[in-house]
């Protein structure tokens, strides 16, 4: 409000309520139309780097000016520079889709910018995000032992689950650190297709890049158990301290699921954490048909899920969820002095739970799309994108120029050229790709299998249906000799 007693203050204060209340309207409509035209818009934009800050003022802004202008800038420069991930044919990565409640939800979480911290600094940012937690841990099938907390991405949560586990390992490492003591060299297991979020842990942790042992996955890109077992064997023999497996379900490049219970049993009988990152496929297991991803997953010490891939949660929001969630509580709570008065009897003071103070509310668009859709809904949408992966491998099938190179297990397709000459086939694989990306009509993505090329498509987007499907299908089929 602005100062009225005081006309030397009259600038002062934020723009007007009825100014707001019009941008507001101008803004919504500009989102509603963004969201219905995106298909209009070509997908990834064409400019070199820097071209795009060239047309923006590069002066910092000495006087304020009409938001007006910053729109119209919006509207000229920013959106036309964007990759459009929204964007029915967008099929790269792992879809990190919007969802009309999702940007509901976004909207009114930046009008209360509340800091999740502790309880008191807002009680229901706080228990919303236990709520959905909870909903999250029963679609999961994760036993109530399990309790969670929400990060940013997938990279953090992992890096938090690795720190409990640390701690675990090597007596009072919080207090005392790693360096001037004795201590043996802890390793780390993953297998050659887990996220390279693995290592950046490892870095961050002072466990060192090179402790994180990379074992070899069978045919269908899944850990090799047997080889595991081996690892542990000769680390142990070599006086290394094994400190926990990292198994993937759904992995990056094919979506592949590990063999989780196996890997369980290993772990458990050498006292080691197991730490599961489904960072992109734990959303299958809203699908009563897919129960099989979760097997073995209660046996686990830790569990990393992102619902901005497959949950329709925009992005950010990592769920990581810790059996006795206090293993995370003890390594990093601290309370300052000034926050001390903030401990209420038993509520959650979520900033004991990670490194992090400052807390966005998350929890608010997690809710908002969960109950807007329900489980039921977000399981047909799953199941949908499924079929169409499915479907697209039939289609392969029944194309000699072009071959599958991995299984088909969730919304990912890995598939590359047939030529006669092998080295062709990654030339072929690059010039479809970026032929595809530079029309601005779809967008993929390449990936290394075995230190072959090959064409990734990820499925996941809300509004991708078998239309967008056969359209990008038939760009491909124009681009093969
Ligand atoms: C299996 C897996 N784990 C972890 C990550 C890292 O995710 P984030 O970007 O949330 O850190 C990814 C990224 O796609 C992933 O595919």
């Amino acid at each position: 409000m602005k100062d009225s007693t005081d006309p030397s203050r009259a600038d002062l204060g934020d723009i007007s309520n009825t100014e707001f209340r019009q941008l507001l309207h101008q803004v919504a409509d500009w989102i509603a139309d963004y969201r219905e035209k995106i298909e209009d818009r070509p997908i990834s934009p064409n400019f070199a780097p820097g071209e795009i800050a060239k047309a923006l003022p590069r002066e910092a802004p000495e006087s304020g000016e009409p938001v007006e202008n910053i729109l119209r800038d919006i509207d000229r420069v920013i959106a036309p520079g964007l990759v459009h991930w929204g964007h029915p044919q967008f099929m790269g990565y792992f879809g990190c889709t919007t969802t009309a409640p999702g940007i509901l939800a976004e909207m009114v979480a930046a009008a209360f910018n509340v800091n999740a911290m502790t309880w008191r600094t807002s009680p229901a940012a706080t228990e919303l995000e236990s709520v959905v937690l909870d909903w999250l841990r029963q679609w999961l099938g994760l036993p109530g032992e399990f309790r969670g907390v929400v990060y940013d991405t997938a990279s953090i949560s992992t890096m938090h689950a690795l720190a409990a586990a640390r701690e675990g390992a090597l007596h009072r490492v919080r207090q005392l650190g790693l360096t001037g003591r004795d201590a043996p060299l802890l390793r780390i297991y993953a297998s050659d297709q887990a996220h390279s979020s693995v290592e950046k842990a490892a870095i961050a942790l002072g466990l060192g890049e090179e402790n994180v042992r990379r074992v070899p996955s069978d045919r269908e890109f899944r850990l090799e158990v047997e080889a595991l077992q081996k690892m542990i064997a000769q680390d142990r023999a070599e006086n290394f301290q094994p400190l926990a497996v990292v198994a993937t379900v759904g992995t990056t490049s094919t979506a592949s699921v590990d063999p989780v219970k196996e890997i369980a049993g290993i772990c458990r009988a050498e006292n080691i954490w197991l730490h599961i990152d489904a960072a992109y496929g734990g959303g299958l297991a809203l699908l009563p048909e897919a129960k099989w991803v979760t097997e073995g997953w209660e046996l686990a010490d830790s569990l990393v899920v992102n619902p901005h891939k497959m949950l329709f949660v925009p992005f950010d929001f990592s769920a990581l969820f810790v059996r006795q969630i206090e293993r995370l509580r003890d390594v990093f709570t601290l309370v300052p002095e000034y926050l001390r008065g903030d401990s209420v009897g038993a509520a959650i003071n979520y900033m004991d739970y990670g490194v992090q103070l400052g807390r966005r509310f998350r929890a608010l668009k997690a809710w908002m799309v969960w109950r807007t859709f329900g489980r039921e809904g977000m399981a047909a949408r799953i199941r949908e994108h499924m079929r169409l992966a499915q479907l697209f491998a039939a289609w392969m099938e029944k194309e000699p120029r072009l071959e599958l190179r991995a299984p088909v297990v969730m919304g990912v397709v890995c598939f590359a050229a047939v030529t006669h000459h092998p080295e062709r086939s990654a030339e072929s694989c690059r010039m479809i790709v970026e032929e595809i990306n530079a029309s601005g009509r779809a967008y993929l993505t390449l990936t290394e299998l075995r230190g072959a090329t090959a064409i990734r498509l990820g499925l996941g987007n809300i509004l991708t249906n078998e239309s967008h499907l056969r359209a990008v299908w038939q760009m491909i089929l124009d681009r093969l000799h």
